[in-house]
């Protein structure tokens, strides 16, 4: 692997050594003024885009474990282990990777969720093994989740917006063919540069993840509802609507270390 992996997200997209460009503010630096997120909801609710938006407001990193593993899979054929190469075709049939295989992954990149600017966790954890995982290394690290932010969308509204999803293939901005269009078609307004549909973004494995978000996923609702730190949150509208409607819930959750 490239060792002199330098820019945004990077620590987490390359894990180490790589190194972020990105620093938390001197306000960031006390770890009471930061915000630690976990974002739950269905596949295609609009985790990744309000992630991309809450962490530009509050100044968090957004760390998605769906991104690692993707950058994962544009690695060479020597670069990937075997159990890296495994998860990749669980990804594509739309399959949960195993609990191991995603640990390991975020214990290599724990560095990113003790970083004092904070973090906003998109897509993990997706089984109650990895939420039990995520909190003793917070109970560890003597840190709190600040919240849990659960999106809800209908099925149909859900679909719609998965298949109509087109990401760049160089930065990873997300668009949609029409709640969200390039100003080129297929062309990314940020970079330029190519921008692609997902393969687990097809209808056979929108189905599989569907089914594998009711089965594996949806139960950590009650989870964290327990812990008490779910907020729910309706993902209809404007991006920047359920912004303000998140923003709304969590301006009024107090904070912990
Ligand atoms: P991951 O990448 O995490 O995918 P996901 O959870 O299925 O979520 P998506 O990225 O599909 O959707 P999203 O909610 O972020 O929606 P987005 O903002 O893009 O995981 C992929 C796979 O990796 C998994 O299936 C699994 O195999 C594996 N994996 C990852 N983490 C794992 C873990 N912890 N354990 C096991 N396996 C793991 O929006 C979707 C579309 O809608 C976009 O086109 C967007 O422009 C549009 N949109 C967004 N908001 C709105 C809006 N308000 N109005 C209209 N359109 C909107």
């Amino acid at each position: 692997m490239n060792t002199s992996i330098n820019g945004d997200r990077a620590a987490w997209l390359h894990g180490p050594p790589a190194d972020c460009s990105a620093k938390p503010s001197a306000v960031q630096e006390d770890r009471k003024h930061s915000w630690r997120l976990v974002l739950l909801g269905a596949p295609g609710v609009g985790k990744g885009t309000q992630a991309e938006l809450l962490a530009e407001r509050l100044g968090a990193c957004h760390l998605s474990t769906g991104d690692v593993l993707r950058a994962a899979g544009k690695r060479s054929d020597c670069d990937q282990s075997p159990a890296m190469k495994a998860a990749l075709e669980y990804m594509r049939r739309g399959e949960l990777v195993p609990d191991s295989t995603v640990w390991e992954m975020v214990r290599e990149r724990s560095g990113c969720l003790l970083h004092c600017g904070g973090f906003i966790l998109d897509g993990f954890p997706r089984t109650l093994a990895q939420a039990e995982s995520l909190k003793g290394l917070m109970a560890t690290e003597k840190l709190s989740l600040s919240a849990v932010v659960n999106y809800e969308l209908p099925v149909d509204e859900i679909v719609r917006r998965l298949s109509g999803r087109r990401t760049c293939e160089n930065c990873k901005s997300v668009f949609h063919v029409t709640e969200k269009p390039p100003k080129i078609d297929g062309v990314c307004d940020r970079c330029a540069g190519r921008l692609f549909q997902r393969e687990d973004d097809r209808h056979e494995s929108i189905t599989v993840r569907l089914d594998a978000y009711e089965r594996s996923t949806a139960p950590l609702i009650q989870f964290y509802k327990d812990l008490g730190l779910l907020l729910s949150v309706v993902a209809q509208g404007s991006p920047d609507e359920i912004l303000a409607r998140t923003m709304d819930k969590l301006e009024a959750v107090p904070k912990r270390t």
